[in-house]
């Protein structure tokens, strides 16, 4: 049998991890700066995550959700405590595409309207409505097309109110990620943030701030969102929810009422994601990556702009990017074959840094220097 080649591949096989490091089959080391497309938040294989989910395995790995698994409220409690949004509900999941698909449906189901509203370069997921509300018609089937989603550019304010002075009664949500990833580092104005509450609120629509990348304090607040100082309805939640364990989730806020049969899934919330992301959350804490993604994030930042010929360096926390001019486009593969460091890409120019949350200075300098000669 051979693999459905929809990927394009790198000819590496990489077969261990530790922290911010990969190695290939052949013993290669690798400085990873793009965290298997930012879902590396705590470390590779970090030991106390590695314990949690040997433990829970010994115990049992999965009942279903038509029994009370306790494991599920205590990483509810924990999730309130680390993200401070401590009256919202927990909805556990699988992957970030069914996180937005599930609260697309949530807002619909609550307000009893079809229309959304997202953004030009916008990247949810690949499932039915969550790709629709993708800005990228060519990963976009023809069974998956509506008339439901509005397109509207990101940060434009006057776009927006105009959308809503016309059709506010019909819009069930507004969904924005709070820095755009795949769109290619693009922050979201805190200005517009707010804007985006004051109309939901104004029009009782659903504000959903889409984190499966930018959260879980990649930009070096729990939420991307929370720059803004605005509370959203829902939060998605995915990539460095579990370290690399598939687990994803929504948070969503009190006056949101749930009703059996709402939403549901079978593996979602499962007792070893729940573990997995336990984990993930315990270290957080307990090594204050939040705090390590905002000053290395910083710093990082602050250097780059000072490295001749890359330009717009852009982002929040450990969620960066910047543009490389046309003569420079090899660079993402320079870097990874003849300095051996992983970081990610957007077309066309946009190389994104989307490493560990536990980075440390040393590692980042590590990078800086081997950037430098990768450009010089
Ligand atoms: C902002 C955002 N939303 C949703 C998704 C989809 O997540 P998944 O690939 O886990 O379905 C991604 C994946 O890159 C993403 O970056």
């Amino acid at each position: 049998m051979t693999l459905f080649d929809v990927y394009p591949l790198n000819n590496i096989a990489i077969t261990s991890a530790k922290d911010s490091y990969v190695w290939d089959e052949n013993g290669v080391q690798y400085l990873d700066m793009y965290g298997g497309h930012a879902v590396i938040s705590i470390g590779h294989t970090h030991p106390h995550w590695v314990k949690r989910i040997e433990d829970q395995l010994e115990k049992i790995a999965f009942y279903s959700n038509s029994v009370i698994i306790p494991i599920q409220k205590n990483l509810a409690d924990k999730l309130g405590a680390v993200s401070g949004k401590t009256d919202y509900q927990l909805f556990l999941c699988n992957s970030g595409a069914e996180a937005n698909e599930n609260a697309l449906k949530l807002a619909s189901f609550v307000t009893g309207r079809k229309k959304i509203i997202a953004f030009s370069k916008s990247f949810h997921g690949r499932t039915s409505l969550a790709v629709a509300a993708t800005d990228n018609p060519s990963i976009v089937a023809p069974v998956n097309e509506t008339e439901n989603i509005i397109f509207l550019p990101f940060n434009d304010a006057q776009a927006l109110q105009k959308c809503f002075d016309e059709q506010g009664s019909a819009i069930a949500a507004v969904i924005i990620e709070g820095i755009q990833g795949v769109g290619g580092i693009n922050v979201a104005d805190d200005d517009f943030l707010q804007l985006i509450r004051g109309l939901c609120d104004a029009h009782g629509s659903v504000y959903i701030a889409d984190s499966v990348q930018c959260g879980y304090g990649r930009s070096g607040k729990f939420f991307s969102h929370d720059h803004a100082g605005v509370n959203a309805d829902i939060y998605t939640m995915a990539k460095g929810m579990g370290n690399g364990f598939p687990v994803a989730g929504i948070l969503i806020a009190p006056h949101i009422k749930p009703k059996h049969g709402m939403l549901g899934t079978t593996f979602g919330g499962n007792q070893l994601a729940c573990a997995a992301a336990l984990a993930v959350l315990e270290v957080i804490e307990q090594e204050n990556l939040v705090a390590n993604a905002a000053t290395t994030g910083n710093y990082l930042m602050e250097q780059l702009r000072l490295i001749p010929g890359l330009q717009n360096v852009r982002g929040r926390g450990l969620m960066i990017g910047f543009d490389v001019p046309d003569e420079r486009k090899d660079l993402k593969k320079k870097l990874l074959f003849d300095h051996k460091v992983f970081t990610g890409e957007a077309k066309p120019n946009v190389i994104r840094l989307l490493p560990s949350l536990a980075l440390k200075k040393e590692q980042a300098d590590q990078f800086l220097s081997l950037l430098r000669k990768a450009v010089g």
